[in-house]
């Protein structure tokens, strides 16, 4: 493993479009602050850089919608999310905004500099304006029936109804959402940056990180990668977004792509942050000296943009340079997604727990250490009320909580607050004992002592390999093991026969107080905070970071001598949440997943209601065939769809289906299938598709192919 003098973590800029809710917090912000935390106790040269995404064209929908500027809806969810994630003690170095201007300046020299090199390619295509509204529309402005499913409110980019990608020319009588209008196709030219260009070094840089990326992060990055990179549109007609920095009439009306720009904004706010400690130049450590580590904590459906995108970016700004090149990403710990109570998030469907409104209600520690006791690592978990109950009160407060405040009580109470003598000689070793009853060395399951300091290592690595849930959970496991210590020694009992040993007791005792404080501080630093002020020391845990001193290696010693006096007062660190705090928030999910069913009922009801009727003529004029399948594959970029040759007759026919979900290739070549023959031709997806077969919906929306058996001869038509 290579070592580096200093690293830069990054979280994926949450758009400014909406509150951030747990699903993000899980993902995203909270490994991220618990590993910089970690790094900073371990003396480390850390900073966490993060901020909002100010782009993009949900953020001018939703103004539309509220009829206020784009600003006003951006400056709202910046203001709001900031504080949540300030309540949440997410501890940003820099929390940056796309808006800014030295932000607008990064992202429009990179353009320039592609531009200057040639790199670009450019394109005049036809895309769909409204004339009402005088604007090109982008593919969220339009909307209209799709060819896929027949949803008649397909978006112009996704019908949400199938789930397929869509372009809005694919979509059947398209209209815009601006004005209603039927949108007519104008010419226009945009600027592209031509990703296969990048094709080799990418792979080489993807198979270079085999070793230490997650599975998904590969897996992910390779499928495009073997479905051959293509040319990305990397400018839009809108107002709102960054100003391509040309005095061109191409560039007139022209902005850059919020991706283009958003992962710019890692680079803008690294310098805004280095300029605000007034050491302009500070920055060009972080991104250029090859002795730094890039590191990005993103959610799953970001990985692209960060280890294809992005990269291709700075390989761009990189080549033919002798100097002022930038480090790619050296990890990109992507997370898999939080459900909540067994359901996904949704903020269109208002099916989320806001962190704002969450914080109002509970402490942040307890939160941070349920969602970090179900980190989705390598497969989406889930957040449930009573899973969140549960470990606070089992956990937190009956194990952690309970440690030290019985500790500290007792030691109050029976040695006037003072720790009575030093940890017994051979420390560590007794720091052994002391995990165990008595006198006797713990034993594992394996047979092998339980070290403490082999403990911490092992929770060290656990970070170092951004395995939260195991660091947390095996953090836990030490709190629990010092329960039991304190509970099986009865110290209670001992001080009235032999004070001596209840003195060791409580040495020990207090001094895995601190182990604790220090061990849990990335996780729950508040409570961290907590139980070392009430040890009796004046400043917070913070206070003792230093470039160079590892903090952390601190917690395998012991930090409380003889004589050290304690805070005086204890206090209870985790109240207990009673079945009756949670009522209200059960209920809610009640209703809201009642909702969902109402609408899922709605469907249901719209799909009942039949449409006009038409004539038998009508009927007839429909030629269905029954054709077998003689030839099946997958559409690249169309992950429904499979394309399908059949064999009708003496006539082979290509028909685009959107199966692909479930069937596969194999399972459909050699089916009779019902074919509608004389269906206009239609492109999808660049192709032709010259009819459409026959399927039916089972209740739990998977499509069946119906099969018609029994058909020697191909192509007789049904009557
Ligand atoms: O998916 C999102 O929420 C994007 N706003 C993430 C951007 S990450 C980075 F590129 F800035
Ligand atoms: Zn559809």
């Amino acid at each position: 493993m290579r070592q580096f003098q200093r690293t830069l973590v990054t979280t994926a800029l949450p758009y400014a479009n909406g509150p951030v809710h747990l699903g993000h917090l899980a993902g995203v912000y909270l490994p991220a602050d618990i590993y910089v935390r970690y790094k900073r106790l371990k003396g480390e040269d850390v900073i966490h850089i993060g901020g909002s995404d100010e782009h993009g064209v949900p953020i001018t929908i939703t103004a539309e919608k509220e009829g206020i500027s784009p600003q006003d809806v951006v400056d709202r969810y910046h203001a709001m999310n900031l504080d949540a994630f300030t309540k949440c003690g997410i501890s940003f170095d820099y929390y940056g905004r796309t808006t800014s201007r030295l932000h607008h300046k990064t992202a429009q020299e990179f353009f320039l500099e592609i531009e200057k090199k040639g790199i670009f390619t450019k394109r005049t295509e036809k895309l769909f304006f409204d004339c009402k509204a005088d604007r090109f529309l982008s593919d969220r402005y339009v909307t209209g029936t799709c060819p896929i499913c027949n949803n008649p409110e397909a978006n112009g980019d996704q019908c949400e109804q199938c789930g397929t990608h869509l372009s809005p020319l694919e979509l059947i009588n398209p209209k815009s959402k601006l004005s209603d209008a039927t949108p007519e196709l104008r010419e226009t030219m945009h600027w592209y940056f031509p990703l296969g260009r990048f094709q080799k070094q990418l792979e080489e840089y993807v198979d270079s990180h085999e070793d230490d990326w997650r599975q998904n992060v590969l897996n992910y990055s390779r499928t495009w990668l073997k479905q051959g990179l293509n040319d990305r549109a990397i400018t839009r007609d809108l107002s709102w977004g960054i100003r391509v920095p040309l005095e061109t009439v191409e560039a007139a009306g022209k902005v850059l792509y919020v991706w283009f720009d958003a992962v710019l904004g890692y680079i803008s706010f690294t310098k805004e942050w280095a300029a605000k400690r007034g050491q302009n130049d500070l920055w060009k450590e972080y991104w250029q000296d090859p002795g730094s580590r890039l590191v990005h904590f993103i959610g799953k459906d970001n990985v692209v943009f960060h280890t294809l995108m992005f990269p291709a970016i700075l390989m761009a700004w990189n080549e033919e340079r002798t100097s002022g090149c930038y480090n790619l990403a050296d990890n990109v710990p992507a997370s898999e997604f939080m459900n909540f109570e067994g359901r996904k998030f949704s903020k269109s469907r208002n099916y989320a727990v806001y962190l704002g409104e969450f914080l109002e209600k509970f402490p942040a520690d307890t939160l941070r250490y349920s969602i970090a006791m179900n980190y989705p690592e390598n497969k989406d978990s889930d957040f449930s009320w009573q899973d969140f109950q549960n470990r606070t009160n089992g956990e937190l407060a009956d194990t952690l909580g309970n440690f030290i405040k019985r500790s500290v009580d007792f030691t109050n109470s029976k040695f006037a607050g003072v720790v009575p003598i030093d940890c017994p000689p051979n420390v560590m070793q007794s720091f052994t004992v002391i995990l165990t009853h008595g006198n006797d060395v713990e034993i594992d399951e394996l047979g092998n002592r339980v070290d403490l300091e082999d403990l911490i290592d092992e929770i060290g690595q656990a970070y170092e390999d951004f395995h939260f849930r195991e660091a947390v959970s095996k953090t836990m496991d030490i709190a629990r093991k010092a329960n039991r210590f304190l509970t099986q020694n009865e110290p209670w009992k001992l001080i009235k026969t032999d004070r001596d040993t209840a003195a060791k007791i409580m040495s020990v005792s207090l001094n895995l107080c601190h182990t604790l404080a220090l061990l849990f501080y990335p996780v729950i630093p508040e409570t961290s905070n907590r139980i070392h002020a009430m040890l009796g020391f004046d400043g917070t845990i913070e206070s003792l970071i230093n470039r160079g001193v590892s903090i952390w290696d601190m917690a395998k010693k012991p930090g409380l001598k003889k004589g050290h006096r304690l805070h005086g007062n204890s206090e209870i660190l985790f109240t207990k949440i009673e079945d009756a705090d949670i009522a209200p928030e059960l209920a809610k999910i009640e209703g809201l997943l009642a909702e969902a069913e109402k609408r899922e009922a709605g469907a249901e009801q719209d799909r009942m209601e039949f449409k006009p009727p038409i004539s038998f003529d009508d009927f007839l004029k429909i030629d269905l065939r029954v054709a077998k399948v003689i030839a099946a594959e997958t559409v690249k970029k169309a992950g429904k769809l499979l394309k399908l040759q059949l064999q009708v007759g003496s006539v082979t026919k290509q028909v685009l289906a959107g199966i692909a979900r479930y069937y596969t290739p194999e399972e459909m070549v050699g089916k009779n299938v019902v074919l509608v023959a004389n269906l206009v031709e239609r492109t999808i997806r660049d192709d032709i598709s010259e009819g459409m077969i026959l399927a039916v919906e089972g209740a739990d929306g998977k499509l069946f192919v119906i099969e018609p058996d029994g058909f020697e001869i191909n192509g007789k038509q049904i009557q």
